[in-house]
């Protein structure tokens, strides 16, 4: 088991790909503090997994939510040495049609509760030598039409990671980035949406498949949890079957 006593936070840990790095995580031995605005698929799934985990029904957007966070699982676990910041929620619309709302939601959901977080747990990642996974995207790193508030953030997060890598290296404390593509249900509300250029970015996988949460995502966010990539920080590792290959 590649995480065998190790306590982990996850957001957005009821459903989709934080769903499934739940699961996983605790199947190699973690513990698993997780949070999510789902509170009857959270409360179902730490039923399902029982004593390991602890669902923490709270909107990471709401202030004071970091502090909450890692106490609850210092409380129920003794220490926080993984920190996965996976929820996000966005809009979609052209640029010109794009609001002050819509910058709002992606950056409240996404890029400063990861902030917020990466602060709140600063003291216990560094006495763990913890490992910090962040989500972005290849909408980010390409530029998808429609994408304007959702890239911004990811982006946002990419270059904040790298900063706090650097920052954060002499404490010992490692942070990645994945930027993954997996048949979720937000991907799915995104293909309904948008049928033309959803069957266009399936199509342009060379593994020539959408990928799934829990087979081909998660397993890298243990190994980036783990010791297995303890030469590693401040990367941007592409879970996408091969749509976009970094240099
Ligand atoms: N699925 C993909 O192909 C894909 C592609 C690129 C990037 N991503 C990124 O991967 C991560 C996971 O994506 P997903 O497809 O599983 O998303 P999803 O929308 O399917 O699931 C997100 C989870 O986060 C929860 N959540 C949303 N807002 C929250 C909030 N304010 N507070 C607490 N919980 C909240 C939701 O209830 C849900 O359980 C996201 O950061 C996403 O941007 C996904």
């Amino acid at each position: 088991m590649r995480l065998q006593g190790k306590t982990a936070i996850i957001t957005g840990g009821a459903g989709g790909i934080g769903g499934a790095i739940t699961r996983v995580f605790v199947r190699q031995g973690a513990n698993v503090l997780f949070v999510d605005v789902d509170e009857e698929r959270g409360a179902a799934l730490e039923r399902e997994l029982g004593d390991a985990t602890r669902f923490l029904n709270i909107d990471i957007s709401e202030s004071g939510a970091a502090e909450t966070i890692r106490d609850a699982a210092v409380d129920a676990f003794g220490s926080v040495d993984i920190l996965v910041n996976n929820a996000h929620a966005s809009r979609q619309a052209l640029l010109v049609d794009h609001t002050a709302e819509m910058f709002e939601l992606s950056f409240n959901t996404g890029f400063y509760p990861t902030v917020h977080l990466m602060q709140a747990c600063y003291e216990q990642l560094k006495a763990s030598s913890g490992s910090v996974i962040n989500f972005a995207s290849g909408s980010g790193l390409e530029g998808m039409p429609t994408q304007t508030s959702y890239a911004a953030a990811k982006e946002a997060i990419r270059g904040m990671s790298r900063v706090a890598a650097n920052e954060w290296a002499p404490d010992g404390i490692r942070v990645n980035i994945i930027c993954p593509f997996a048949a979720t249900e937000g991907v799915l509300a995104w293909q309904k949406a948008f049928p033309e250029r959803a069957a266009e970015s399936v199509a342009k996988v060379p593994l020539q498949r959408i990928g799934d949460p829990e087979i081909d995502i998660a397993p890298v966010v243990v190994f980036l949890a783990s010791e297995d990539s303890k030469y590693m920080t401040g990367q941007t590792v592409m879970a996408d079957g091969g749509i976009i290959k970094l240099r």
